[in-house]
C-alpha cells in the first residue's frame, strides 16, 4: 500500500477496553515458512503463506494434544498443521479453497508412494521426455505461444520450455496411480522455478529480472533429482515418526471453512490451529499464477478469478466488485456481536471518506467489512466443532489501509468471545513493518502478528 497517510491513526471510538497483549511468545519467525523450508516434506512447496511448523509442535506440545486426538486447520495452506499432525499420530481435518493448493497439501499428507513407482516414472521419463520434446520442436500445431500465456514465454527459455511442456504431458497422460500422479504434479511444480530464468522469487516474478544461475539448469536432472530428494523425505518423516503415523486419519477438503457442516461433525475436534489470510491485501490466487498458467488450469486473469479468487474468504481488493451487496456488515453481525459490527462501521466509514482523496481508489472499505463478515462465519464454524474444554489458534497480522489501524487480533478475539468462546489471549509474535517507517509514503502504524487464542469452556 503505497499511499500517503493524510489521517491521524484512527481512534477506535467503542474499544476503550483494548486489551494490551499479555506476553510474548518465544519465536518471532513462526508466523513465516522459513523454519519449513528446511523441513522433510514441508518444504515440498515454498507457500509464502505458510506458517513454521514448529508453531504446531509447540502447540500440540503446550495444549497437550495427543496421538488420537483430533486437530484442524480452516485455512489448511499447503497443509503444515495436518502433516505435523500426522507425524505425530493425531487424526487431523483440513480445509483449504483454493483448488491448486489444496493438491499440494493433499499431496504431502500421502505417505503411500512407492520408491518402484516413483524410479520408474523417472526411467520413462528419461526415454521419452527427448522424443516427445523433438515432436514438440518438430511441429507445426504445437507452437508455444499457442500453448502459454506471455508470462510463461517470457520465464523461460525456449528449449526449457519444450522439455517442461512434454513433462508435463507425461505426468498428465501417463497411466499413474492417482496418489504417484500427484507426486509428480509437485514434483514439477517445485521444478518450476528452480529452472526459470526469470527472478521467480515468491511471491512476486519479475519476468524482465534474469536468474542466471538457472541457464544451465537442465530439465530432467533437475527433475530427476528433484524425485528423488522428495521420496527420501517421505522416509525421514516416517522415521520422525516411529510409526505414529499409521495410526492417524486425515481428512482434507477442498472447500470453504465459513461453513464445514455436512464435512465436520459438532463437537468431534480437540485443538484449532491456524492461519487466516491477513487483512493485508494478498492475492493468494494470483499469487500461484505461473503454476496456474504452466498447468494449464488458467490463461487468463478472468480463469483465475473465477476458478479461484471468487471461492476464497475476502482479503483483497482484487476479489471485490463494489456492486456486490455482500460487502455491507452483515446483520448476523451486528446482532451477534455489535460492538465489533460498530467499530468496524466506523472503520468503513473512515476508509470510505478516504478512498475518496486517493488516487489508487482502492476498496478498503469493503475489504474490512467482507473481512469481518467471513472471519466471523469461520469462527463460529470452528466454535461448533470444537469439543467443550479446548482451544482455537490464530496465527495472524493486523493492517493499516490508508493508514487507519485495524486490530485484527483483538476483533477476532471479541468475535470469538461473541459465538460463545469463554474467553481470549493475544500473544504477539513480533511486531512488523518497523522498515517502512522512514519511507513517507507509507504509515507509521506499529503492526504486529500475533496468536489470538480462544478458549471454548
Ligand atoms: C495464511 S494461509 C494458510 C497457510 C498454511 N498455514 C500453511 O502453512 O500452508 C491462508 C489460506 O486460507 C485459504 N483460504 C482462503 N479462504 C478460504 C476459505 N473460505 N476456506 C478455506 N480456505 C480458505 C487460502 O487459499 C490460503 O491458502
Amino acid at each position: 500500500m503505497a499511499e500517503q497517510v493524510i489521517l491521524p491513526a484512527f481512534q477506535p471510538s467503542l474499544f476503550k477496553d483494548m486489551a494490551v497483549p499479555k506476553k510474548s511468545a518465544k519465536n518471532a519467525e513462526w508466523g513465516t515458512f522459513k523454519d519449513s523450508l528446511r523441513a522433510p516434506v514441508h518444504r515440498w512447496f515454498t507457500y509464502p503463506a505458510g506458517f513454521s511448523y514448529k508453531a504446531v509442535e509447540h502447540s500440540i506440545e503446550r495444549y497437550e494434544v495427543t496421538a488420537g486426538q483430533t486437530i484442524y486447520d480452516p485455512f489448511m495452506g499447503s497443509g503444515t498443521t495436518n502433516v505435523v499432525a500426522k507425524t505425530r499420530g493425531i487424526h487431523s481435518y483440513g480445509v483449504e479453497a483454493h483448488p491448486f493448493v489444496y493438491r499440494i497439501a493433499r499431496t504431502k499428507l500421502n505417505w503411500d508412494i512407492a520408491l518402484s513407482d516413483v524410479l520408474a516414472f523417472i526411467k520413462l521419463v528419461r526415454q521419452k521426455l527427448p522424443v516427445l520434446s523433438q515432436e514438440i520442436k518438430e511441429s507445426d500445431d504445437l507452437l508455444l505461444e499457442d500453448i502459454f500465456p506471455e508470462l510463461i514465454l517470457k520465464c523461460y527459455e525456449p528449449e526449457a520450455l519444450v522439455d517442461l511442456l512434454a513433462l508435463r504431458t507425461l505426468v498428465l497422460e501417463e497411466d499413474l496411480e492417482a496418489g504417484v500422479r500427484d507426486f509428480f504434479f509437485v514434483v514439477v511444480t517445485a521444478l518450476l522455478r528452480e529452472v526459470s530464468t526469470a527472478a521467480t522469487g515468491w511471491p512476486y516474478i519479475a519476468p524482465k529480472k534474469q536468474k542466471v544461475t538457472s541457464l544451465d539448469k537442465d530439465v530432467f536432472t533437475e527433475f530427476s533429482n528433484l524425485s528423488r530428494r522428495m521420496i527420501e523425505d517421505i522416509a525421514k518423516i516416517k522415521e520422525i515418526s516411529g510409526g505414529r503415523f499409521e495410526q492417524s486419519v486425515h481428512r482434507l477438503h477442498n472447500g470453504d471453512s465459513r461453513n464445514t457442516e455436512g464435512f465436520i461433525p459438532d463437537g468431534v475436534v480437540d485443538h484449532v490451529f491456524t492461519s487466516p489470510p491477513y487483512l493485508n491485501n494478498f492475492d493468494y490466487a494470483d499469487r500461484t499464477r505461473l503454476e496456474l498458467y504452466y498447468w494449464g488450469e488458467a490463461k487468463t486473469w478472468g480463469d483465475i478469478s473465477k476458478n479461484i479468487r471468487e471461492k476464497l474468504m475476502t482479503s483483497a481488493t482484487t476479489q471485490i466488485a463494489r456492486s456486490n451487496p455482500k460487502y455491507k456488515i452483515s446483520q448476523e453481525l451486528w446482532i451477534e456481536c455489535p460492538e465489533v459490527a460498530g467499530f468496524i462501521a466506523d472503520a468503513v466509514a473512515t476508509l470510505s471518506e478516504l478512498r475518496k482523496t486517493k488516487g489508487g481508489k482502492k476498496s478498503y472499505d469493503l475489504l474490512v467489512a467482507g473481512y469481518f463478515n467471513d472471519i466471523y462465519q469461520i469462527i463460529r464454524d470452528v466454535y461448533r466443532v470444537l469439543k467443550p474444554g479446548t482451544k482455537a489458534l490464530f496465527v495472524l497480522g493486523d493492517s493499516a489501509p490508508y493508514g487507519v489501524h485495524i486490530p485484527t487480533d483483538e476483533l477476532i478475539g471479541k468475535i470469538g468471545v461473541c459465538v460463545g468462546f469463554h474467553h481470549y489471549d493475544i500473544e504477539v509474535l513480533r511486531t512488523r513493518g518497523d522498515k517502512w517507517k522512514k519511507n513517507p509514503q507509507r504509515h507509521s502504524i506499529p503492526l504486529r502478528e500475533s496468536i489470538v487464542i480462544l478458549s471454548k469452556s
